[in-house]
């Protein structure tokens, strides 16, 4: 079978998550990188030498790119992913949209119009940390029951390259094309993280609620010098309740995060797992009706990056696997982060 032909838009100026698509598909079967387009063109073609690209073709329009594609990977501004999500669903063409699926939930509409009307097309969105080794070795045990009744779990992620001053205003610090900030940034891969992960056995969450801050307000537009506003947040907190009763907290930040890691306590001891040793998950073992025992490391191994998302995208497309990272349920995402960042807190109640 010809593998899948991956078109991605949006080759990056800021972050560049593209990349991460383009050394993501290298390690993938059945999917290989067709194509590229960017509105800006030199962008496009720095892109294509700083990865090394040679039989890829750098298209000149959105046209073009659909024209030597089976499925787009949407890497653009959230603010731009519902529009060319459904065009590219309206062309034939499956879609992995990057996270979060938009800037809220109330402009998923079309799209969500469009999902439903074309079930033989894949579209997903990018929660790409569900297959890390670390939480794939955690998913194995809880599935298992290895830890018992879950007590409380604490998760961060979040990065500093914007910690620095210098940098100008970016489309991700204004409301209108980011949506939240770091909570919706960084807070709705946790949020999928808790529900791949937790949900299963400890039930639903419940409740959130967040505090959000801008700790630097201005920044510098490139295009004029001047000093503009930020208008979301660049570090935000959230704690939850699951619906058997554990309690967690998520720490997210744009501006200062050393560790992205998690931490699960139950009946059945502890896991720890610290993405600066991504090779290795800590158990401190308890019997469950006694006390704290040993210490022990269960060493992981597996795909990182975006290859693992790639891949079960691929498998998707060729019906090998279900596609369990919907726009429907992102949007289901999305609204807890829309409902924390607008009046500070999120109830199972608002959902239903
Ligand atoms: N999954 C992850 O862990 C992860 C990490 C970082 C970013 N992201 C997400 O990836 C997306 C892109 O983020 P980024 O930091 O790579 O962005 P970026 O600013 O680096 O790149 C966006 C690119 O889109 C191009 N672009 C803008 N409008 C366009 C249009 N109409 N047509 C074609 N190209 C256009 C820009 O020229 C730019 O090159 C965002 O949704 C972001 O939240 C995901």
């Amino acid at each position: 079978m010809e593998p899948i032909r991956y078109g991605i838009i949006g080759t990056g100026s800021t972050v560049g998550i593209a990349r991460n698509h383009i050394f993501g598909l290298n390690q993938c079967s059945d999917i290989k990188l067709s194509a590229i387009y960017d509105i800006d063109e030199k962008q496009a073609l720095r892109t294509y030498k700083e990865c090394g690209l040679t039989d890829t073709v750098i298209c000149k329009s959105w046209e073009e790119l659909l024209e030597h594609s089976d499925a787009i990977g949407i890497c653009l501004p959230n603010s731009l992913h519902v529009e060319y999500a459904v065009r590219a669903l309206q062309a034939g063409k499956h879609v992995l949209i990057e996270k979060p699926v938009s800037t809220n939930a109330e402009s998923l509409g079309e799209l969500l119009e469009e999902e439903k009307k074309h079930p033989g097309q894949v579209a997903m969105v990018c929660f790409n940390y569900r297959e890390f080794p670390i939480y794939q070795q955690i998913k194995k045990m809880l599935d298992a029951g290895d830890m018992g009744q879950i007590y409380r779990f604490h998760l961060q992620l979040g990065g500093n390259r914007i910690a620095n001053k210098q940098v100008g205003l970016e489309w991700r610090m204004d409301r209108r094309t980011s949506g939240a900030g770091a909570v919706s940034d960084f807070g709705c891969h946790l949020l999928d993280i808790i529900h791949y992960l937790l949900e299963p056995c400890c039930g639903p969450i419940i409740e959130l609620k967040a505090l959000l801050s801008t700790s630097i307000p201005e920044r510098r537009d490139l295009a004029d010098g001047s000093m503009r506003k930020v208008t979301n947040d660049d570090s935000g907190v959230f704690i939850g309740k699951m619906k058997n009763g554990a309690v967690f907290s998520c720490d997210t930040s744009r501006i200062g995060m050393w560790r992205h890691s998690i931490e699960i306590a139950g009946e059945g001891g502890m896991l720890y797992g610290d993405f600066d040793q991504d090779d290795v998950l800590w158990i401190w073992k308890k019997e469950k009706e006694g006390p704290y025992q040993t210490r022990e490391q269960i060493p992981v191994s597996g795909l990182q990056g975006h290859a693992g998302i790639l891949q079960n995208f691929a498998d998707c497309v060729q019906g090998k696997a279900v596609n369990y990272r919907t726009v429907a349920y992102a949007g289901r995402v999305q609204a807890m982060i829309d409902s924390m960042e607008r009046t500070g807190s999120w109830s199972w109640e608002d959902e239903k």
